[in-house]
């Protein structure tokens, strides 16, 4: 089919928009709520708008790009005085409505709206109308996700998220016309609601109004304080999304510009989460083989994504001896430096902090659970995004692109293999564990380390393990985004599961896509491909590849554990899980009003 834009000719498929074949075709249109990565496109925010003229039409129209079909013969203009003039109205018209402390918003400098504000060329705002966004809900409730519905411009785009690509669907749109307002369902607090605290809504809002809770003070004032000795972590996937904050090319490895900006703020020891990942793998493993000797609860689940154990605590309350009981990485790592470390550097735990740099909106929640608080103190005392640290950065003047490389100098945690890092991409876990099972139970290693049936965007992949004549094939299952995850749940719950061991990470593509790590504009996971290739690439590169390799783990064990699944470990790696599923009975006035709001 042939139009033109902008009298230009161009040729489409039949069921394009006006906005696709706009875009493939190098014309730039403004947009606000549409979403090419989630296929969203609600017509809400009408900043899109162009002229066209239809092959039979005598008239012109002015119309929202996103949402019209381009038709055979059309005629399209994007920039004609009256489509900047209305672009720009709508543009005043979102303002309006909206909270504009533009200066101390989380999102300044990475806004949509502040985006296409400079675009239409506005130079001033004539309206303002705070009777309407001061009535709107702010929820602090949650330890992870924030939301200032002031700021919201309602492009529904976290309602589909939560919905489609998590299967939460915790969030909902309630009200009409003005009134409008994206609400957490049955009218909860966030924190006592269905959210998982995944963060991925917050990867999608295109302004301030969802983002990470956020603990940047909280981390100044432990850095900051003379008494105190701060070790701080960082995960695998942190260290190949970092660079996109500093403009650094996607998916680079800034693990050695990491450790340097970390001792220029001052940081006394830095350690690494990719240590604790080869001591969960030690203790994982083990407790598979021992559920499988022992014929216990299977299959078993992994438990280093909090998300993923929100999610089990709140659906599947009965399902949660399937649960491993082995701690995350960001937890393994703590409780190690306030004790062995301690032990090892002769510090006095009571004036160790333990702050951790996470891809996760979720870890911040885990950090706060009671099951792992010791002798009245957390085993981590803060956690920070990669946003977060980024932000942190900033505010001190440390450009990381322009520090130059340093490398982990603590001899006791650091060290870590190639199957550490891969934690950071879904598949990792399982493979990891493979590694290690498979060495455990024959005594031999895998001759082919890369386990490529594990590996890929799939949302299940499968594969069979062979763990000799006595635990015979395991069938294994790797799991990404929470809508899969609950598929999975409801076969395994009638019966027809087959699997003896199942990973699942709540973002898509694992860690490297998670609700903390850097977000782009107009894009959802843009990234996702380089950010995952960086992080087998770590692997691939590093001599030692299994976690049972690891030097410094050895010796953790030697000196201190003494053995996976022993007395220490017990105490200090393993945890216990809980029922927290929603209890709410609903009125017939409340089931009527939710029917109303819907309608
Ligand atoms: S954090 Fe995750 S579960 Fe919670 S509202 Fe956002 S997308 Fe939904
Ligand atoms: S909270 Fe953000 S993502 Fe959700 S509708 Fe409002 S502006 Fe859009
Ligand atoms: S997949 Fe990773 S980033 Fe996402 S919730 Fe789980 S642990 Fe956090
Ligand atoms: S981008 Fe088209 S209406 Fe919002």
């Amino acid at each position: 089919m042939i139009g033109t834009i902008n009298g230009k000719k161009v040729e489409f498929s039949k069921d394009q928009t006006v906005l696709e074949v706009a875009r493939a075709n190098g014309h730039f249109i403004p947009t606000l709520c549409e979403l090419a990565d989630l296929d969203h496109t609600p017509g809400t925010c009408r900043v899109c708008l162009v002229d066209i003229k239809r092959r039979n039409d005598v008239n012109h129209r002015i119309v929202t790009s996103c949402t019209t079909p381009m038709e055979e013969g059309m005629a399209v203009l994007t920039r004609t005085p009256k489509v900047r003039q209305m672009q720009r109205l709508q543009v005043e018209l979102l303002l309006a409505d909206h909270n504009q402390d533009c200066a101390s918003c989380v999102r300044h400098g990475n806004c949509e709206l502040q985006d296409v504000a400079q675009f239409v060329g506005l130079e001033q705002t004539r309206y303002n109308y705070p009777e309407f966004y001061e009535r709107r809900t702010r929820d602090y409730s949650s330890p992870s996700v924030v939301r200032d519905m002031s700021k919201c411009i309602r492009c529904f785009r976290c309602v589909k998220v939560c919905r489609e690509i998590q299967g939460i669907d915790a969030l909902v749109i309630t009200q009409k016309g003005l009134e409008t307002e994206i609400s957490v369902r049955d009218h909860l607090p966030l924190n006592e609601s269905d959210c998982i605290s995944c963060g991925q809504c917050i990867l999608v809002c295109p302004v301030g109004a969802l983002a990470g809770r956020n603990n940047i003070e909280d981390a100044m004032d432990l850095i900051y304080n003379p008494e105190l000795i701060t070790v701080v972590q960082f995960a695998p996937a942190v260290r190949t999304a970092m660079g996109e904050e500093f403009n650094m090319a996607k998916g680079e490895n800034v693990e050695a510009k990491m450790i340097t900006a970390l001792k220029r703020l001052g940081v006394d020891v830095v350690l690494d989460t990719n240590f604790a990942a080869d001591l969960v793998i030690m203790e994982e493993g083990s407790e598979l083989l021992h559920r499988l000797k022992n014929k216990g609860t299977l299959p078993m689940f992994t438990s280093c994504c909090p998300g993923w154990v929100n999610f089990v605590e709140k659906n599947y309350p009965e399902m949660t001896p399937n649960i491993s009981t082995t701690s995350s990485p960001q937890q393994c790592l703590g409780a190690m430096a306030k004790t062995y470390l301690a032990e090892k550097m002769d510090l006095d735990p009571d004036r160790i902090r333990v702050i951790s740099i996470m891809p996760c909106t979720a870890k911040k929640g885990e950090a706060q659970r009671p099951e792992f608080q010791r002798n009245g103190r957390p085993d981590v005392d803060v956690v920070l995004t990669t946003r977060e640290f980024s932000r942190l950065l900033k505010r001190e003047g440390l450009d990381l692109a322009k520090l130059e490389d340093s490398q982990f100098d603590n001899p006791w945690m650091t060290d870590y293999s190639g199957a550490a890092v891969i934690f950071g991409n879904t598949g990792g876990v399982m493979e990891a564990a493979v590694r290690t099972v498979h060495k455990l139970v024959t005594g031999n290693e895998l001759d082919a380390v890369e386990y490529t049936d594990l590996r890929g965007d799939a949302l299940r992949r499968e594969a069979t393990v062979d763990l000799g004549p006595a635990l015979g094939e395991v069938k294994l299952a790797v799991v990404h985004t929470l809508k899969e995850a609950r598929r999975l749940m409801d076969e395994i719950k009638s019966g027809n599961s087959p699997y003896g061991f199942v990973e699942v990470m709540a973002c898509p593509g694992g860690c490297q896509g998670g609700g903390g790590q850097p977000r782009s504009k107009h894009s959802y996971h843009g990234t996702a491909r380089e950010r995952s290739q960086g992080i087998y690439n770590i692997d691939k590169n590093r001599t030692i590849r299994q976690s049972h390799n690891n030097p410094m783990i050895k010796r953790l064990y030697a000196d201190f554990l003494k053995k996976p699944l022993g007395h220490k470990s017990h105490e200090l790696l393993h945890t216990t899980y809980r029922d927290r599923r929603r209890r709410i009975n609903h009125s017939m006035h409340e089931i009527w009003k939710e029917i109303e709001e819907r309608s």
